[in-house]
């Protein structure tokens, strides 16, 4: 009889590390405390359905530089499901499960909080997201992935919009925070970045345009999915929302290269990463966080901390309250943005 069988989910948008972590958590929980695991597809969707999924060591073979989930992820909230909190109950009696290891972002963990704070059902948090948005972790895996596939993008979106002398704008991910925007528009030599937290002026963007063209160079904008300009709405194609009340962004991209080619003339063109940004392998830093937050998410379950998150603290990890991560967003300081602005225009 095993001292613990332990539930495994990936919930939200999925993110390059994920496999990493579960193969870190199974096999230390494994080999080190004779833990057993059962992994819930979905996210909190396989814990309301009773959908549980295979999880020792040969399940997690040969998974560390898979990008996508192994278990399948999903953005379903169990607060918004009809007895939801009785489901998950039922499954994780029926499965024989006790603690949840919760590997997802703000929405994941918020609910994993919940569940340990108001349900007596015991979570550990593991954080994850391309975003790098959640606060009291100094960075989420996926997010050094994503900054590095876009880097490439704006890399190569250079040398074309060199030859036909076009304005091109780059639309990244990032939901409301311009983490990505940031290091990937400073890394890949951006003209112009714009960001959530800081909304953007049209006139003085297309004022960066132009002098970039007069210095007979093409301009790169590189613009976050959420950022808002100054006198105006954000940008959106599709209005309908998730689960937890979240729009889908996207649009700006657009709209901006159609606003510079109106005011300045120039020809301008947009490319959306979209998806890109999330899929594939992940990068060594990500692997090397996504597997560390792993075993030390174990050691918490083994200990009984319960309603904590792992998070890296300069190259240490330690343990917050969830409650405490997902409480506010963790947004670009607005002197990091300042320093990038030596490069604009
Ligand atoms: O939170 C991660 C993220 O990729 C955001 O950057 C983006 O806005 C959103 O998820 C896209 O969600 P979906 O995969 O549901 O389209």
């Amino acid at each position: 009889m095993p001292a613990t069988r332990i539930g495994v989910l990936t919930g939200g948008g999925d993110c390059p590390g994920l496999n990493a972590v579960i193969r870190a958590v199974v096999r230390k929980g494994v080999q080190d405390y004779g833990m057993e695991f059962t992994g819930f597809r979905d996210g909190w969707r396989g814990t309301l359905d009773g959908r549980t999924v295979r999880l020792d060591i040969p399940a997690v073979r040969g998974i560390l530089p898979r990008g996508g989930t192994i278990l399948g992820s999903s953005r379903t909230n169990p607060f918004a499901e009809k007895d939801g909190i009785r489901r998950i109950r039922e499954t994780l009696a029926k499965a024989e499960v006790g603690p949840l290891i919760a590997i997802g972002g703000e929405d994941t963990l918020g609910v994993a909080a919940r569940l340990t704070d108001e349900h007596g059902i015991r979570c550990v948090g593991v954080p994850k997201t391309i975003d790098n948005d959640l606060s009291a972790t100094d960075y989420t895996f996926g997010f050094d992935t994503a900054v590095q596939i876009a880097t490439e993008a704006i890399d190569r979106l250079h040398t074309t919009a060199e030859s036909h002398m076009r304005v091109l704008v780059v639309e990244v991910m990032g939901r409301h925070t311009g983490w990505i925007a940031l290091h990937a528009g400073l890394a890949g030599g951006a003209n112009v970045i714009l960001i959530p937290e800081q909304r953007f002026d049209m006139a003085q963007v297309c004022a960066w345009v132009t002098s970039r063209f007069e210095a007979s160079y093409a301009p790169i904008v590189v613009v976050s999915e959420g950022a808002v300009p100054k006198d105006g709405e954000l940008v959106l194609k599709d209005t309908s929302r998730d689960s937890f009340g979240h729009v889908r962004l996207s649009g700006v991209g657009e709209w901006l290269a159609h606003e510079i080619e109106r005011r300045t003339g120039h020809e301008a063109r947009t490319t959306v990463l979209g998806h890109v940004q999330r899929g594939g392998t992940p990068s060594a830093y990500d692997r090397w966080l996504a597997t560390r937050f792993g075993l030390h998410a174990v050691d918490a379950v083994r200990e009984g901390d319960f309603g904590k998150m792992v998070a890296l603290h300069g190259t240490r990890i330690v343990r917050v309250p969830i409650a405490e991560a997902t409480a506010t967003l963790k947004t670009v300081d607005p002197a990091l943005y300042e320093e990038a602005g030596v490069f604009f225009g």
